[in-house]
């Protein structure tokens, strides 16, 4: 048998409505988000209503019966607001207001309306690190000049050097290139200097600034009040940096991330935001919740934003950053339930994200990092990728998913240099770079491009799809039982339905081959294969599901993973 035990199509049976406005639905006093699996729309890429090119919001709002059906609990959406979109809305120039291309406020609120009435959550992602170097505050600034108390919002400084020709300190981009850019004098002179840890068009806030905490706290009200059921905090980690700038003493800084503690990450000072944040959440219903997005060097760091009074999740990278291998994979697991079960948070889970190259393609090559520009062995990343999401959902805690991984999509590694819009792209020694590859649109239906993204056949898409993706579609995918698509759904209906999977703070580990996990969740049991090989390993028990095809008695069949009742 291939997949289910269950009917694909029952995904949605007992799903709570979310209750905003009011007190928790029964079953929920634990909270909603311990074991939520949150589907990721990277609005540029998900559909696009007006058949622009361009994903907007009636268009997710269109599709959000698709996401009910998958069976999935909330959806975060990456920015939307007004942006020149010099990285992708992550350069946010007003943070009240829906930019054209996505739509307007209208359908922010009938989006928002319509998730709840489907029973699914909508967490937004707020940007506290930096804006737009187009938001008003920042203009003014540079208007007015040195001195102008608009400064004070940012990291202005005088440069070093005879003529304060260099920067300030010796920090660099993380998406290349020195963290400083200099500035012209309102009479055209060169002037002061400000500080961007990613690209030029995003300088960052001083979060010393009253100013600047007062801000944010009120745009967390204005969507609070929209009825918006979270925040994922984009670099929450970067808020506060050490007093007085110092510099690192050192060059390729971006080797050091992960591994250090950086004079601007990872402050102990950001704490102290995110109590404030939490007791805002805390005076509305319903279960709002915080998300930090925390590169940290250590999972127990990453803890420390998920403390009681803190963030109710934060992602866990260093999972993300793990190849497809028994022993580091059972690390990992043991690291990250062990680190959060003192804080009493639940562990979350990713695989992909739109920072990444998507896991079907992490796994297709050796391991190397999440920048690939390598399509690798097709067949073999998704077998590998499959299994790692059946693996994911039978884990204890919280699961994100990225658009289109329910469609098994590889990255899109052969973009040509003029349709790529990532800024890490275009800077040298950058960390990012192949972003785009996992930007590109997904395929819904139809033959040819751009499958439904957009409402005309042959109509534009921003960047292209590949001729290949027509058998990838949601459409060509629904009702084949060997799809990933079905996969996805039947694992998600299984997780909603089994009363040992979702919420948890252990597994049980079970004796394994080399190559091999298992664990048990009571009378669940979950067995990992992640050998080129069949491994014999008999289960007593019956197979609920599993990512691989036709097993054979007492085998794990190659890269695959099953879930049993035991
Ligand atoms: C993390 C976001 O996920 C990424 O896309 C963005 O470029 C940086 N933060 C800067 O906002």
């Amino acid at each position: 048998m291939t997949q289910a035990a269950t009917t694909p199509g029952t995904a949605d049976a007992g799903r709570p409505a979310p209750a905003p406005a009011g007190t928790p639905a029964a079953g929920e006093s634990r909270g909603w988000w311990r074991d939520a699996v949150i589907y990721q729309v990277y609005p540029r890429s998900f559909a696009d209503a007006n058949g622009d090119g361009m994903g907007d919001l009636p268009g997710i709002r269109a599709r959000l019966p698709h996401l009910r059906d998958l069976g999935v609990d909330a959806v975060w959406l990456s920015p939307f607001y007004a942006s020149p979109q010099a990285d992708a809305g992550y350069d946010v120039a007003d943070y009240r207001a829906v930019d054209p291309m996505f739509g307007t406020l209208l359908d922010a609120d009938a989006l928002i309306r319509e998730a709840h009435a489907l029973g699914l959550r909508i967490i937004v992602d707020l940007v506290p690190n930096h804006s737009s170097d187009q938001h008003e505050w920042f203009q003014r600034a540079l208007r007015e000049g040195p001195g102008s108390p608009l400064r004070d919002r940012y990291h202005f400084r005088p440069g070093n050097g005879a003529d304060g020709e260099l920067p300030p300190n010796d920090w660099e981009s993380i998406f290349g290139g020195p963290a400083w850019t200099r500035t012209a004098n309102p009479d055209g002179t060169p002037g002061e200097w400000y500080l961007h840890l990613f690209a030029p068009e995003q300088p960052d806030f001083n979060w010393e600034s009253p100013a600047v905490a007062d801000e944010f706290r009120s745009i967390l009200r204005f969507w609070l009040d929209m009825g918006v059921d979270g925040f994922r905090v984009d670099v929450a980690h970067g808020l506060v940096k050490a007093a007085g700038l110092p510099d690192l003493g050192a060059h390729d800084q971006l080797k050091l991330l992960g591994n250090d503690v950086m004079p601007f990450f990872d402050q102990d000072g950001v704490h102290e935001i995110y109590r404030a944040w939490r007791r805002i959440l805390d005076e509305y219903p319903g279960q709002r919740v915080l998300v930090a997005e925390a590169w940290t060097p250590t999972v127990q760091r990453t803890a420390n934003y998920v403390r009681p009074d803190e963030m109710h999740q934060a992602f866990n990278f260093q999972y993300l950053g793990t190849y497809w291998d028994a022993d580091a994979l059972r690390r990992v697991i043991d690291e990250s339930l062990d680190a959060m079960r003192p804080v009493d948070a639940p562990t979350t889970w990713v695989l992909s994200n739109h920072d990444v190259t998507r896991h079907a393609t992490r796994f297709a090559n050796p391991p190397g990092g999440t920048q690939l520009r390598e399509p690798g062995d097709r067949a073999l990343g998704l077998r590998r990728a499959r299994a790692a999401t059946l693996l994911m959902l039978a884990l204890p805690g919280s699961a994100y998913l990225y658009q289109g991984e329910e469609l098994g999509l590889p990255d899109v590694t052969d973009l040509p240099d003029e349709v790529r819009q990532d800024p890490s792209y275009f800077r040298a020694s950058g960390q990012d770079g192949f972003r785009d590859g996992c930007r590109v649109p997904i395929p819904w239906s139809g033959t040819a491009a751009p499958y439904g993204f957009g409402p005309a056949e042959g109509g534009p898409s921003w960047l292209p799809q590949p001729a290949e993706w027509a058998g990838l579609s949601v459409a060509a995918q629904t009702g084949d039982p060997d799809s990933t698509l079905e996969l996805y759904r039947s694992a998600l209906a299984v997780r909603r339905q089994h009363p040992a999977l979702g919420a948890g703070d252990a597994v049980e580990w079970l004796e394994t081959p080399p190559g091999v996990l298992a664990f048990r969740r009571d009378d669940f049991l979950c067995t990992v294969n992640t050998t080129a090989e069949p491994v014999e390993f008999a289960v007593d028990g019956a197979l609920l599901l599993g990512s691989a095809g036709e097993q054979q008695p007492g085998l794990l069949a190659p890269d695959s993973t099953s879930w049993w009742a035991v």
